[in-house]
């Protein structure tokens, strides 16, 4: 919209004259859903548990994925695992801050990444930084059926305080990346069957249950142990796409691929976009 007063042009915009903190005015203009970029994208992300365990874990689901690659298109999106958890305990015992900790442990997460997209490459996958997923994510899979990226948010020095262990872990940035993408879903491949009642690896193993479905709210009320990261269950409060994650064990043959058949062969939960 322009408006042309004595000559001089002015650029109509709603969000012109008023502060960005007031909701009920900014409401009528970013109150709407917004469009999904990639409705036909599945986003995976592969925990960095599994890839620690090596050959025995990795190449039977770098088998899987390469079966599932004519079915889908695909962002592979990696963790970080025991090589994160040992420089959170060198940079810890030195007092580094939360921010300084985050961009060393996404490092593996994007080591792991390079190892994944190697074990592909013969198929035509690669490794791309986050510019990349950002901004050319839709070239980059007309010429691929699959890519892979790190999926630890970028929020390295912009790290929230307070806990001193980052908050915005691998979970998280693929949640927010599934969900700002708008695509079709999110898979998390653990190396456990899904969410349990309580560690199923923990002392009190013996009593845990699969919880087969659970919204994010709900398990954000519990105050044991979970396989994934709290701020995804807060982030999930206000998804715009992505209704349900489904959480499964990577190293169980076929349940990914039974995942993005749409099978319920983990654990889902539910987001605010199922409300
Ligand atoms: N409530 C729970 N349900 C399932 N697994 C749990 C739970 N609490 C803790 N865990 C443990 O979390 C482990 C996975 O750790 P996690 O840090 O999520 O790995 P990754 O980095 O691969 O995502 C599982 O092997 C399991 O022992
Ligand atoms: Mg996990």
């Amino acid at each position: 919209m322009t408006d042309t007063t004595i000559g001089i042009k002015h650029v109509a915009s709603a969000l012109a004259r008023q502060t960005l903190q007031n909701s009920a005015l900014t409401r009528p203009v970013a109150g709407v859903k917004p469009i999904r970029l990639m409705p036909w994208l599945q986003v995976v992300k592969i925990g960095g548990r599994l890839m620690d365990r090596g050959a025995a874990a990795i190449l039977p689901l770098v088998e899987e994925i390469r079966q599932l690659l004519p079915e889908h298109r695909l962002l592979f999106l990696t963790g970080a695992g025991l090589r994160a958890r040992h420089v959170y305990g060198v940079g810890l015992d030195l007092g580094l801050p939360v921010g300084s900790l985050a961009p060393l442990a996404a490092s593996e997460a994007g080591q792991n990444g390079h190892i994944l997209a190697a074990m592909l490459s013969a198929e035509g996958v690669s490794y791309v930084e986050h510019p990349t997923i950002a901004n050319q994510l839709a070239i980059h899979l007309q010429a691929a059926r699959a890519v892979v990226g790190s999926a630890f948010p970028p929020y390295h020095h912009h790290e929230f305080p307070g806990a001193r262990i980052p908050a915005h872990r691998a979970d998280t940035g693929a949640f927010l990346a599934a969900d700002a993408l708008g695509a079709a879903g999110l898979t998390i491949v653990e190396d456990v069957d899904g969410i349990c009642s309580t560690d199923p690896n923990g002392p009190e193993a013996g009593s845990a249950e699969l919880l087969r479905e659970v919204s994010a709210a709900e398990l954000l009320k519990t105050t044991g142990p979970l396989p994934v990261d709290r701020a995804m269950l807060e982030s999930m409060a206000n998804a715009r796409h992505i209704a349900q994650v489904q959480v499964v064990n990577g190293l169980v043959p076929g349940r990914l691929t039974a995942a993005l058949r749409g099978e319920h062969v983990g654990t889902l939960i539910r987001t605010g976009a199922a409300a």
